[in-house]
C-alpha cells in the first residue's frame, strides 16, 4: 500500500461551500451560511487542527512519537485527532462532560485518549478542563499543548484560509459576518483579514446567554459568567487571543433559541448543523430583519448536527431539559417524560415476551415499562427486577410473556395529587403510575423527579 507522506484527507480540509438562505425572512438582506459542518471532521475546527499542528511540527515543537495534548468542546479535539492520527501521534484530549455523547465516541473511535472532566467549574479550579489539560502536556513526555486558547496558529488560520475563501465567494461583497466565541479564533482571524480588505465589514456576535463575552463587548465589563447547554460557543472568561475591536453588535440568545433555530434550519433549509449553528442563525436573522439597507450577510454552520442527534435532534432529551414547549396541566402531568396522550410512552403488551421488554427497555434508556393491552389499557408494570426474576434461574425464560412477570398489583395516582404524595410513591421504591378516571396518563421516575427539580433551578 502506497503510504504518502502527508495523508490525503488533509487536503479536504476547508474550501467549503456557502448556500444562500433562501426560507427565511432575512429582511431586506441576504444571508449566507459557510458549511463548516462539511470538513472531514465535520467541524470549523479542522482547519485549527490542521494548523496548529503544521506549525508546531515547523517549529520544532511537536516530533515524531510525540503526543498533542489539548482541552476541548470537542471539535477541536475531532480536527486535531484528524490530523494528529493520520500523521501518527498520540492524542489526548480533555473534554468537560456536558459535550455530546457522540463526539467522545466519535474521538475515541478515531484512537484519542479522551479524559472526561467537569463542566460546572470555572478557570482555577483544578478539575477546569483547560487546566486539567496543562497539567497533563507537563506530565506527558514529548507533549505538545496545542492550546488553542493562546495559539497564534489558531486565528492564523481562519486570517489565512476562511476569510479569504469567504471574501472570493462573496465575489468581494460583504457588509457583515455574524460569528461565535469560542477560543475567538475564529472572530479574530476574520477580523484581521477584513481589516485590510474590507475595513467597513461589521463582526457580529451571537453569544449564548450565561457567556460574559456579548457583555464584555458592549461595555467593556466582565460579568458573572451562567451556564448554558450550547456547546463550542460561549465563555467565562475573554481568551487572550481574542480580538473584539471589529464587533459592531452583540446578541445574546437563549438555549431554547438556539436549540429552535438548529431544529428549524433543517425542516427549512434541509441543513444539519449543531446547537451553536442555532445561535448564529438565531443572531444573524435577528441583525438582518434590523436593516433598513440591504446587506450581503455570512453567517456559519460550524458543525454537523450529527453530533447532536441525541440532545437537539431528540423529542425526549429536550422535553426532560425544559428546551421544548408543551402543553402545562399544573399537575403530575407536567412530570410525566412521556406522555400517554402525546403518544410518547413506551410500552409493552402482555403477551411480549421478556426479550421483546428488554430489548425495549434497552433502546429507550429506561428502566421499567407500562403494560398496556392494545396499546391503550394498563394491566401491569414490569420492571428490569421483574425481568431478572423471571430469567435468572434459565435464560430461555426470556420467551415468556411479559404477563409471567410483571406487576399486576397496581398503585395509581391521579394527576392531582401533591408532590408529596408522587415522593412518598417513590420512596417505596416504585414508579408512579398516574391514571384517572379517564385513563393512564404516564408514569413518574425518580428521574422525572429530578429533571422537574433540575428545571425550577434559577
Ligand atoms: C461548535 C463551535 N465551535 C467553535 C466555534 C468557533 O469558535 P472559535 O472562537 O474557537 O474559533 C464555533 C463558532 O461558532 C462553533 O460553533
Amino acid at each position: 500500500m502506497p503510504n504518502d507522506s502527508r495523508p490525503a484527507v488533509l487536503e479536504l480540509i476547508g474550501n467549503t461551500p456557502l448556500v444562500r438562505v433562501s426560507r427565511f425572512d432575512t429582511g431586506p438582506c441576504t444571508l449566507f451560511l459557510k458549511l463548516e459542518s462539511q470538513n472531514p471532521g465535520g467541524s470549523i475546527k479542522d482547519r485549527i487542527g490542521l494548523a496548529m499542528i503544521d506549525t508546531a511540527e515547523r517549529d520544532g515543537r511537536l516530533r515524531p512519537g510525540g503526543t498533542i495534548v489539548e482541552a476541548t468542546a470537542g471539535n477541536t479535539g475531532l480536527g486535531l485527532a484528524l490530523v494528529g492520527r493520520a500523521k501518527g501521534y498520540r492524542v489526548v484530549l480533555v473534554v468537560p462532560d456536558k459535550m455530546s455523547t457522540e463526539k467522545v465516541l466519535h474521538l475515541k473511535a478515531m484512537g484519542a485518549e479522551v479524559h472526561i472532566t467537569r463542566s460546572d467549574v470555572g478557570k482555577g479550579h483544578p478539575d477546569y478542563y483547560q487546566d486539567v489539560a496543562a497539567r497533563l502536556a507537563q506530565e506527558i513526555p514529548d507533549a505538545f499543548f496545542a492550546d488553542q486558547f493562546n495559539n497564534p496558529a489558531n486565528p492564523l488560520a481562519h486570517e489565512c484560509s476562511t476569510a479569504p475563501e469567504i471574501w472570493a465567494q462573496t465575489q468581494h461583497d460583504l457588509d457583515a459576518i455574524v460569528v461565535g466565541v469560542g477560543s475567538a479564533g475564529t472572530l479574530t482571524g476574520l477580523t484581521r483579514f477584513f481589516r485590510r480588505l474590507q475595513p467597513n465589514l461589521a463582526m457580529v456576535l451571537a453569544d449564548p446567554i450565561g457567556s460574559v463575552v456579548a457583555e464584555y463587548s458592549r461595555s467593556g465589563t466582565l460579568g458573572t459568567p451562567g451556564s448554558w447547554a450550547v456547546e463550542g460557543i460561549g465563555e467565562d472568561f475573554i481568551p487572550s487571543i481574542a480580538d473584539l475591536s471589529s464587533v459592531h453588535q452583540a446578541y445574546s440568545i437563549s438555549d431554547e433559541e438556539s436549540f429552535d433555530h438548529a431544529r428549524q434550519l433543517l425542516r427549512a433549509e434541509g441543513i444539519l448543523g449543531g446547537s451553536s449553528t442555532g445561535t448564529l442563525l438565531a443572531a444573524a436573522l435577528r441583525y438582518c430583519r434590523e436593516q433598513t439597507e440591504p446587506k450581503r450577510v455570512v453567517s456559519f454552520v460550524c458543525d454537523t448536527g450529527t453530533r447532536y442527534l441525541s440532545k437537539v435532534y431528540n423529542d425526549q432529551w429536550m422535553t426532560d431539559q425544559g428546551l421544548l414547549a408543551r402543553k402545562r396541566y399544573g399537575d403530575l402531568r407536567d412530570l410525566i417524560a412521556r406522555r400517554f396522550e402525546d403518544g410518547r410512552v413506551i410500552s409493552v403488551g402482555p403477551d411480549d415476551t421478556l426479550l421483546t421488554a428488554f430489548q425495549r427497555m434497552r433502546l429507550a434508556d429506561v428502566s421499567q415499562l407500562p403494560v398496556l393491552v392494545n396499546g391503550q389499557r394498563l394491566v401491569g408494570v414490569i420492571d428490569e427486577s421483574d425481568i431478572l426474576l423471571g430469567v435468572h434461574q434459565d435464560a430461555s425464560h426470556f420467551h415468556l410473556t411479559v404477563a409471567s412477570a410483571m406487576t399486576d398489583k397496581l398503585e395509581t395516582l391521579p394527576p392531582s395529587a401533591s408532590l408529596a404524595e408522587l415522593q412518598a410513591e417513590l420512596d417505596r421504591g416504585l414508579v408512579a403510575i398516574i391514571e384517572d378516571a379517564s385513563g393512564f396518563h404516564g408514569v413518574i421516575t425518580r428521574v422525572d423527579m429530578l429533571n422537574h427539580l433540575r428545571r425550577s433551578l434559577p
